[in-house]
């Protein structure tokens, strides 16, 4: 089916489309026993997806959310130090939060993944996404799609260490690559992972060799739900707009859909999808909000981690929400400048009064 596959850069908000028709395919979402509600989640999002941007998210409107991913070997090393706690910090008002696991071993997994629901992660994802070779050239990620035997033994194992009413999930690319193999692969893991319990599987529409070139195949994505009948399917990629969440679930038929690069410095998109199926107009936040909520997240991250640490994690997601503001490269180039704490307030003080 055609659509507009040019849109893979965030744009700004004020350049949406609404549109007047309300979708009646949005149904609420539930992950194995755990009730998420409205089906537009926000995706695991390595280096960003901390405490402080899910808690914003959660704020803003986002029914679930999930860590950025976590090295299973990672987490079981992770002691209570001040530097590391935030990455097993989930907060009351947080719940439902999923925390994600990556790694080699399948043995390894079940560890890990206690120690996640220990640390009060309601959901368990297994990531079989990740594009991004191991430095020790060990598989992981991505690389297990192209070995469902091993990839079955994690979620066997994964499943099998976690409380029954701790839901276990996946996240998937489409394939290692566009071979006849590849596909044949990706559906004996999906159907396996269902028969060996998975709650839900998040399918990102690229193949691993694609990385993030070009557009997710929602084609492709349209097709795993309609062979996974009545299973939990959610959708990736590409999603920037609140419109293109309302497209993916039109055009795939999926159960859920999962907003990652383009909730990164606009957490209003959840709200922006619920008001647009609702009929309603768009809300786009003034800059007086947008300022708020960085003053909001800046303040939470200096909560989890330390000043210099926020510092630089706010002027990384100052960069992002830059893209809402009317003037956004002379912004975005005054927050890349921001170098101490005052000259970040600076920015604001200057582009949102
Ligand atoms: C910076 C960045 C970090 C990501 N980190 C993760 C991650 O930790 N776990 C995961 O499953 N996917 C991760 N992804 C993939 C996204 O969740 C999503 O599947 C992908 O970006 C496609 O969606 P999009 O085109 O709407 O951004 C990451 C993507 C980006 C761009």
């Amino acid at each position: 089916m055609a659509r507009d596959i040019h849109h893979n850069q965030p744009r700004p908000i004020h350049s949406q489309e609404t549109r007047s028709t309300v979708p009646s395919i949005l149904k609420p979402l539930s992950i194995g026993a755990v009730t998420i509600g409205f089906p537009v989640v926000q995706a695991a999002l390595s280096g960003y997806s901390d405490g402080p941007m899910r808690i914003v998210a959660r704020r803003l409107g986002a029914s679930y959310t999930l860590a950025e991913v976590m090295i299973d070997r990672f987490v079981l090393d992770l002691k209570a130090r001040h530097r590391t706690r935030r990455h097993l910090l989930v907060t009351d008002e947080e719940h439902p939060v999923g925390g994600q696991l990556m790694g080699s071993e399948p043995a390894d997994f079940g560890p890990a993944a206690q120690k996640l629901v220990s640390a009060g992660f309601d959901v368990i994802d297994i990531n079989f996404g990740c594009p991004v070779k191991s430095t020790a050239g060990a598989c992981r990620g991505g690389f297990h799609l192209s070995q469902p035997d091993v990839a079955l033994e994690i979620v066997s194992r994964t499943r099998a260490a976690v409380p029954d009413h701790i839901p276990v999930t996946l996240k998937m690319r489409r394939g290692v690559d566009d071979s006849t193999e590849s596909r044949d692969r990706f559906f004996q893991i999906l159907d396996g992972a269902f028969e060996r319990g998975v709650s839900a599987i998040t399918v990102h529409g690229r193949t691993v060799e694609q990385k993030y070139v070009g557009p997710s195949n929602w084609d492709f994505l349209r097709e795993v739900k309609q062979h996974a009948g009545s299973k939990t399917i959610l959708g990736s990629g590409d999603l920037f707009t609140a419109q293109a969440c309302l497209d993916m679930f039109q055009i795939t038929g999926v159960d859920g859909v999962s907003v990652a690069r383009g909730a990164i410095g606009n957490p209003w998109i959840f709200s922006q999808v619920k008001a647009l199926a609702a009929g309603l107009p768009l809300p786009e936040p003034d800059l007086f909000e947008q300022r708020q909520v960085m003053e909001l997240q800046f303040g939470l991250c200096v909560q989890v981690s330390d000043v210099p640490q926020a510092l630089t994690t706010m002027r990384m997601f100052g960069m992002k929400f830059a893209q809402l503001h009317p003037q956004h490269s002379e912004v975005r180039n005054a927050f890349a400048a921001a170098q101490s704490v005052e000259g970040w307030h600076g920015v604001l003080d200057r582009w949102y009064r």
